[in-house]
């Protein structure tokens, strides 16, 4: 199989976490014979200080001319902590999102058995747990008009969806429910907001369709309770994009690290893999970073983009492989002993090759 994939390492860690997924896609194609071609393009940051724009044209044609995406993190502090920065590399990603037509994030949460002492919460709660966010992520408050009133001591951001968004979305998550244990949960707050309410009228028009499936609508801060306290109860999880955002980084505490969890963008064209985590600037460069939420995301590429089960498998086998025999870096270690992002990268590559 011949496949071109574009690459935005973006910043911070980013660059670090994608060559490692890099290497490991390329021992997957040396063992199975495909060819991948790798074409890179800048974005976030590391864009603006180049020509001023956090998601130029030239890195949009790179994404349209390829079969799929691999992404690492964007976002530097002196943009976070200058409120008043005209271009943020976050704009990027948000264009990038939107002209590229990638409504639906899917983002799983699972824990591996060598890492449930890992998370802050209890064992018994999380050992098996296995749910799929499905966010939306080219609508709402996040596209929403915005602004100051009243000589700057005002502010606004809005929250609009119609139905279109809706169905769309709920239809990729009662698609992936029938694949899985069939329960779709629909996330809101329509006590209170009126899109909320739209959403869930929606989505009860569209339960029809799909009897096979048992769904349930449950407000958004009882779900960020839940969540936490018995998250095996969950299958799919559909949510509005503000928040999918924060409840998806919230499921992350379940794996125990937010340096494991992958995730796939996908909607109109072709689609986007990146992990769930940010740029963490403060350890740029130092090859300590967490690259397995980015490996998994290329795992999840295998899969949904090319069709490559085997080969996905063979390559999320070989991850859960370095975190039982403890390859894994600092921030999974529990004290013991670490090793560095490019090492365990090489090892993953090991595990692949001598499988
Ligand atoms: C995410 C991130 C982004 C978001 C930021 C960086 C704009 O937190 O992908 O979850 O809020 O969508
Ligand atoms: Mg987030």
């Amino acid at each position: 199989m011949n496949k071109k994939i574009a690459v935005l390492p973006g910043d911070g860690i980013g660059p670090e976490v994608i060559r490692e997924a890099i290497k490991v896609c390329n021992a997957i194609g040396d063992k199975f014979k495909h060819d991948f071609l790798f074409k890179e393009g800048v974005v976030g940051a590391a864009s603006i200080f180049k020509n001023g724009d956090p998601y130029p044209d030239e890195t949009h044609n790179l994404c349209l001319n390829s079969d799929s995406v691999l992404f690492g993190a964007i976002g530097l502090p002196e943009f976070d902590n200058n409120p008043s920065a005209k271009v943020r590399p976050e704009q990027g990603l948000l264009k990038m999102r939107k002209k590229l037509g990638l409504f639906a994030n899917i983002r799983p949460t699972f824990t591996f058995k060598s890492l449930v002492d890992n998370s802050p919460l209890k064992k018994n709660r999380i050992d098996g747990t296995d749910l799929i966010f499905v966010r939306e992520l080219t609508g709402g408050i996040y596209f929403g008009k915005r602004g100051r009133k009243n000589k700057g001591d005002s502010a606004f951001d809005t929250c609009e969806y119609d139905r279109n968004e809706i169905i769309r979305l709920a239809r990729k998550g009662f698609e992936i429910a029938s694949k899985r244990k069939k329960k779709l949960c629909c996330v809101d707050k329509a006590n209170v907001l009126e899109t909320s309410r739209l959403w869930r009228e929606t989505i009860q028009s569209m339960e029809k369709d799909y009897p096979s499936i048992e769904v349930s609508y449950e407000l958004v801060d009882a779900v960020a309770m839940r969540l936490i306290q018995s998250p095996k109860n969950y299958d799919v999880l559909i949510t509005e994009n503000l928040f999918g955002d924060i409840l998806t980084d919230e499921a992350s505490v379940i794996s125990g690290s937010m340096g494991l969890m992958p995730s796939a963008s996908v909607g109109e064209l072709n689609s986007l893999y990146e992990p769930i985590h940010g740029s963490f600037p403060e350890a740029t460069g130092k090859n300590i970073a967490n690259p397995l939420a980015t490996i998994l995301s290329a795992a999840m590429m295998f899969e949904m983009s090319f069709n490559l089960k085997f080969e996905s498998d063979l390559i999320k086998n070989s991850v859960e492989k370095s975190i039982e025999e403890g390859f894994v870096t600092q921030d999974l270690s529990n004290g013991n002993l670490y090793y560095s992002t490019s090492e365990v990268g090489d090892k993953i590559c090991d595990y692949i090759k001598s499988s």
